[in-house]
């Protein structure tokens, strides 16, 4: 028997439904905000991840699921979507004359990590991508958007962290400070990864998860006292706009994120209550990147929600009920059965219907299983009465009607005040 593979995942049942909710509250509420679907490629050239993502990541450098096609080109499964996106952004020249481009993305993704509980080597995001502006506001819309978007979800007691990683004018300094604060401390009880990071990559030393370094970093310079006037006045706009909406926004001075193209705004929405893998979503601000992958200068901010995450946390999603069961015992009746069951369908209501003979009994058993609301009964008599019965599944009434009267019965009492449609269970 073939087994899928480790940190893969089939998705159906109770985790089917909630992609599919994620999916249309997604949808609905990015529409408000005049975002629209792109589709990307999932396999994309190595380089344009090398070059987004950055070199000395631990994306790039361990998390890749990378090989050489025929023609000997090394090629990526994507393991983000930010990347593909600002590509086809430039290549289809997407923003054209329009000042803003607000672009959203469903689908998987690659890394090659140690899979557990909230951490898959395929999994899949929704990510949104707001180019054109460097406008706190636009930081703030999409800190809102995605609020809201979770509060759809119905998803509770999450945190949102945010930080500022300024420009490259102010990073500089920044940097020079942290390099002193490493050089001024002993390296002792920092984890190998950080030693190295210390001199390829300084900034990601502040968000190691490891309690060890987290202890020694307890009193490093924070960003926020050393941003620019402009970088400093951009993100307290951010935090103002947030305030005023009601948003908690916790400032976290240590929040880097792993990817390296972020600048001024980083955010991290997280919940304690999904194991070690705490983030559900996360992102920021990126201008500098789309120039640097080819295009013209033009700021950006997003981000991606984990949707395997997102779903440990939301509550079972109700699943509408079936309308009819249309109950054809035998092979006779069973073409006019079949046309009625299409009608019915044709009309907007939803059910199946039997294919095999059977005893009424465990037909009936098949009704009851299939939870619709109504159990249609088509025997021989009913068919050379020109009637059907109609039995509701919930209180056990049963009456008979007219066959063309059928499809009426149900629409009339599907649409009654006392018969939503879809019943919750
Ligand atoms: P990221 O923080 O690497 O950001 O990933 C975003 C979210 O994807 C995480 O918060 C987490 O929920 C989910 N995630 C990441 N890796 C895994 C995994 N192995 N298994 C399950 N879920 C995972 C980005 O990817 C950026 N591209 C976000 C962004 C968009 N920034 C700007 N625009």
């Amino acid at each position: 028997m073939f087994k899928r593979l480790k940190g893969f995942a089939d998705l159906y049942e109770e985790e089917g439904e909630k992609f599919a909710l994620m999916e249309k509250e997604a949808r609905r509420i990015f529409g408000l905000y005049m975002f629209e679907e792109l589709r990307t490629p999932i396999l994309e050239s190595t380089a344009l991840f090398k070059r987004s993502i950055g070199d000395s990541t631990d994306v790039v450098q361990k998390e890749m699921f990378t090989f050489l096609d025929s023609k000997e080109r090394s090629m990526t499964l994507r393991p983000e979507a930010t990347a593909g996106v600002l590509r086809a952004v430039i290549e289809e020249d997407l923003i054209r004359e329009r000042t803003v481009g607000r672009f959203y993305t469903i689908g998987p993704m690659f890394r090659h990590e140690r899979p557990q509980k909230g951490r898959m080597r395929q999994f899949h995001q929704i990510n949104c991508e707001c180019l054109g502006t460097d406008s706190p506001y636009a930081d703030a819309s999409l800190i809102c958007m995605l609020m809201e978007f979770l509060r759809a979800l119905r998803i509770k007691d999450i945190k949102l962290k945010i930080n500022s990683l300024g420009c490259p004018e102010c990073r500089k300094t920044y940097l020079e400070k942290l390099r002193d604060f490493y050089a001024s401390h002993s390296r002792e009880g920092f984890c190998p990864d950080c030693q190295t990071r210390m001199k390829n990559n300084p900034l990601r030393v502040l968000d190691c998860k490891n309690p060890g370094c987290q202890e020694k970093l307890a009193n490093a310079p924070a960003f926020r006292e050393h941003l620019c006037e402009d970088c400093e006045r951009h993100f307290d706009a951010v935090l103002d706009l947030l305030k005023k909406e009601n948003i908690e926004a916790d400032i976290d001075s240590h929040l880097v994120r792993g990817l390296d193209y972020y600048r001024r705004t980083t955010f991290e929405v997280t919940s304690g209550q999904i194991g070690a893998q705490t983030a559900i979503a996360g992102g920021g601000r990126y201008d500098g990147l789309i120039s640097a992958l080819g295009g013209a200068d033009t700021p950006g901010v997003g981000f991606a929600c984990g949707m395997e995450r997102l779903a440990l946390l939301m509550p079972k999603p109700s699943i509408p009920r079936p309308v009819f069961f249309l109950l054809a015992p035998q092979s006779g009746q069973r073409q006019r059965a079949f046309a009625l069951a299409e009608k019915l369908r044709k009309l907007g209501l939803s059910g199946e219907m039997n294919y095999a003979d059977g005893s009424f009994k465990s037909l009936f058993r098949q009704a009851s299983r299939s939870r619709a609301r109504y159990c249609l009964i088509f025997g021989p008599d009913e068919a050379r009465e020109n009637i059907i019965q109609i039995k509701n599944m919930d209180n056990g009434e049963q009456k008979t009607a007219p066959l063309e009267l059928a499809a009426d019965i149900l629409i009339q009492d599907a649409q009654g005040p006392d018969s939503p449609a879809a019943v919750e269970f």
